[in-house]
């Protein structure tokens, strides 16, 4: 069974270790990845090969539809283990422009705990639906939401107290608001770095 998935594999290990025969012994040893990526389960967003980064050098958080929830105790793990022991200097929030985690907290549909899950979107959405509403169509509508969401995401991870102590005891970590296009496989960087206690993001203005 998954053959091909095996020899994939096989094959993967051996070029890794003919560009560089200790890569596999050294990251034994040890982790020390700069950058946390919390980032959409959809398999199209492939975290370390959008970044070009290697095995090692970035450490992955991905749920549906990117979120940061103060009260999930899986990403409140994985937060505090990158923040306190791994000491990441940045933490980016990823959504992509698609998304079909938000599109579906807000068409109406009833599908059962996705729609909890999801419910965050939908306080966003509910949030700025003045701006929203403005957008001509739905797949720019969608697409803005993707944004607020991000920029909600980053808000909840900046105020969280993991982040608070650390910049308190003089921790230098940043964290900021990407999106990611599906159609051309380029990041946008929606400009809401926090990197510090003082300047915690306010709700983007309407319009
Ligand atoms: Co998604």
């Amino acid at each position: 069974m998954l053959d091909h998935l095996k020899a994939n594999n096989k094959a993967w290990a051996a070029r890794k270790t003919a560009i560089d025969s200790d890569f596999f012994k050294r990251l034994e040893r040890q982790q020390a990845p700069e950058y946390l990526w919390i980032g959409c389960a959809d398999s199209r967003v492939p975290a370390n090969e959008i970044v070009g980064l290697d095995p090692g050098e970035l450490f992955v958080h991905r749920n549906v539809a990117n979120l940061a929830p103060p009260q999930d105790a899986n990403y409140l793990s994985v937060l505090q283990f990158a923040v306190d022991v791994l000491k990441v200097k940045h933490i980016m929030v990823v959504g992509h422009y698609g998304c079909g985690g938000v599109a579906a907290a807000v068409d109406g549909r009833r599908r059962g705990l996705v729609d909890h899950w999801l419910h965050p979107i939908r306080e966003v959405h509910h949030d700025y639906r003045e701006e929203l509403e403005r957008y001509p169509d739905e797949r720019s509508r969608l697409n803005r939401l993707c944004e607020l969401n991000v920029i909600r995401q980053v808000r909840n991870v900046a105020s969280d107290v993991f982040l608070q102590e650390a910049w308190a005891r003089g921790q230098e970590i940043c964290v900021h608001g990407w999106v990611y296009s599906l159609s051309d496989g380029l990041v946008n960087d929606l400009n809401v770095t926090v990197c510090g206690p003082y300047d915690l993001i306010e709700p983007p203005s309407v319009g």
